[in-house]
């Protein structure tokens, strides 16, 4: 069998071990969405701004007014902001270190090691009823976000190393897929009649730390990159051994060429840190379509849509919201999975900009369902359906690909320094987004989503520009699609082989 084509027990094992630290993440990021009036309650009370005696319903309060009411007291808005940003204050700060952590001890204990965090941050939010509840839950959060920061750098980066190049793709998609189960997971579980109530709420927000009790099992059955052992540590052996176990019996000699031609890359390279590559001329042209992929993933609006999918559904009109927003989840997963199977075909470009043309349409149609509504009352359906679409379009590719792509644009030397920075251009970008959409939301009213229809279209078009087809090539061979054009000037040339030795000679020195 053709040794880039084997699909091995083992890889499948460290591919779902793995993707356990992602599912963490998509469950992080949607178990706070239907708990919050319940949490507000709960922070107003420690907080002494609401009490059952105080808020008793009066005659003219019901007592979902007076729960209301303590959910708007300035303090618990602020703790309530605060239960939601610090998540990805963590995340933000985390995705600087994914470099370091993985290259410390190897991306397998890397893993390992930082799931202390993950089960640390589930257990001061699982018990936050026996001290003040909204310290508890910020720090967890902030411990989570920070855990899930360096998980949304370490799984692509090792799934990408161990990945046979045929299913580099699919096997890359399979982060995406984790999140957005998780996404799903806790939507169900947050329902008020399973765990997001008075009583259970603390239990749904520990779970999130749950998975990595699992991983921790698991990870000492994954074996270590073959590339981080052999082009980082320059040891063969090892790296073969683990190849063997990735892939079977076969013959690795092809496998292991590839790295030696990647390792004398490397070495030529020296190892680059995040300065150097911002100011690196050599690979600006890679990082560049690195970070425009994080930001079209994050300013399409996907997340307007995923924190304020209930408001956007009320304001189109929708009666049950809440079971509309388990369906954006439903729909989420199974396109995921449609992209799973068509991106080691169609190609990560096609994916890419049919997902991001069609999210554009689809933003154009919730505008104008949005608009006229008050009108036409089946624009509601109008309105419903782009959003179901929207959702689609970006599981296709705008969601998947960006997580993956980044390891594959970039060779052994400058990767874990352009993961670190793309994953904090998604992290910040995520916040942004979450912390503004409502400011704009109110600003741009049924407008709202022209504004991501623009960015979309900006995209799409540097996509068509820019962003080459990485399906089936080798590291060194998409490299070189991004020297190409370079390489024509001699000047060129000169500059880089300088910039490249004075890299070297500090890294060195
Ligand atoms: C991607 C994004 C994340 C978003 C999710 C939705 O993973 O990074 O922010 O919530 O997709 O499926």
């Amino acid at each position: 069998m053709d040794s880039g084509k084997q699909l091995t027990g083992t890889l499948a094992i460290a591919v779902f071990t793995v993707a356990l630290g992602s599912l963490q993440y998509g469950y992080s990021l949607g178990v706070i969405n239907a708990p919050q009036k319940v949490i507000e309650k709960h922070y107003g009370r420690s907080l002494g701004v609401w009490s059952e005696r105080t808020a008793v319903p009066s005659e003219n309060s019901t007592e979902e007014e007076a729960f209301s009411e303590a959910g708007q007291h300035p303090t618990v808005v602020m703790y309530w902001s605060l239960s939601v940003a610090s998540f990805s204050i963590g995340g933000m700060v985390s995705s600087f270190l994914v470099g370091f952590v993985g290259d410390l001890r190897g991306r397998v204990k890397g893993m390992l090691m930082v799931n202390v965090l993950a089960v640390t941050a589930g257990l001061l939010m699982g018990f936050c009823k026996i001290w003040k509840p909204h310290i508890m839950v910020i720090s967890g959060r902030a411990i989570m976000g920070f855990y899930c920061g360096l998980t949304s750098g370490l799984v692509p980066m090792y799934i990408g190393e161990i990945a046979p190049k045929a299913y580099r793709g699919a096997l890359g998609t399979t982060h995406q897929l984790a999140i957005v189960v998780g996404i799903l997971i806790s939507q169900v579980i947050g329902l008020d009649f399973v765990l997001g109530n008075d009583d259970m709420w603390p239990l749904l927000l520990g779970l999130s730390g749950a998975p990595a009790i699992l991983q921790s099992f698991l990870l000492p059955l994954c074996p270590e990159s073959p590339r981080y052992l052999y082009i980082v540590l320059g040891k063969e052996e090892e790296a073969r051994r683990s190849l063997y176990r990735l892939k079977g019996a076969y013959d690795a000699s092809a496998d292991v060429e590839e790295m030696k031609r990647e390792k004398q890359e490397a070495d030529k390279e020296a190892k680059v840190s995040i300065l150097s590559l911002i100011g690196s001329s050599v690979y600006r042209k890679q990082l560049s379509v690195a970070l425009m992929m994080h930001l079209s993933q994050q300013f399409s609006g996907i997340n307007a849509i995923f924190y304020y999918s209930t408001s956007i559904f009320t304001r189109a009109g929708v009666g049950q919201p809440v079971y509309a927003t388990i369906g954006v989840g439903v729909i989420n997963t199974i396109f995921t999975l449609v992209s799973v199977a068509l991106v080691d075909r169609a190609g990560r470009r096609t994916l890419i900009l049919a997902g991001l043309g069609g999210m554009t349409c689809c933003a154009i149609a919730l505008t104008v369902g949005l608009k006229l509504q008050n009108e036409y009352s089946w624009m509601s359906y109008v309105s419903m359906s782009a959003i179901f679409l929207f959702v689609s379009f970006f599981e296709i590719g705008p969601g998947p690909i960006p997580w993956f792509i980044v390891a594959e644009l970039f060779s052994q030397g400058p990767r874990p320094a352009a993961i670190a920075l793309a994953g904090c251009c998604n992290w910040t970008s995520n916040f942004i987004i979450g912390m503004t959409f409502p400011y704009i939301q109110t600003w741009l009213d049924s407008f709202v989503f022209i504004l991501f229809a623009v960015l979309l279209l900006i995209f799409t078009m540097f996509t068509y520009r820019w962003v080459p087809e990485t399906k089936g090539k080798s590291f060194q061979e998409i490299a070189a699609v991004f020297q190409k054009g370079r390489k024509k000037s001699p000047k060129a040339e000169i500059t880089d082989t300088t910039e490249l030795q004075q890299l070297k000679t500090s890294t060195d020195a």
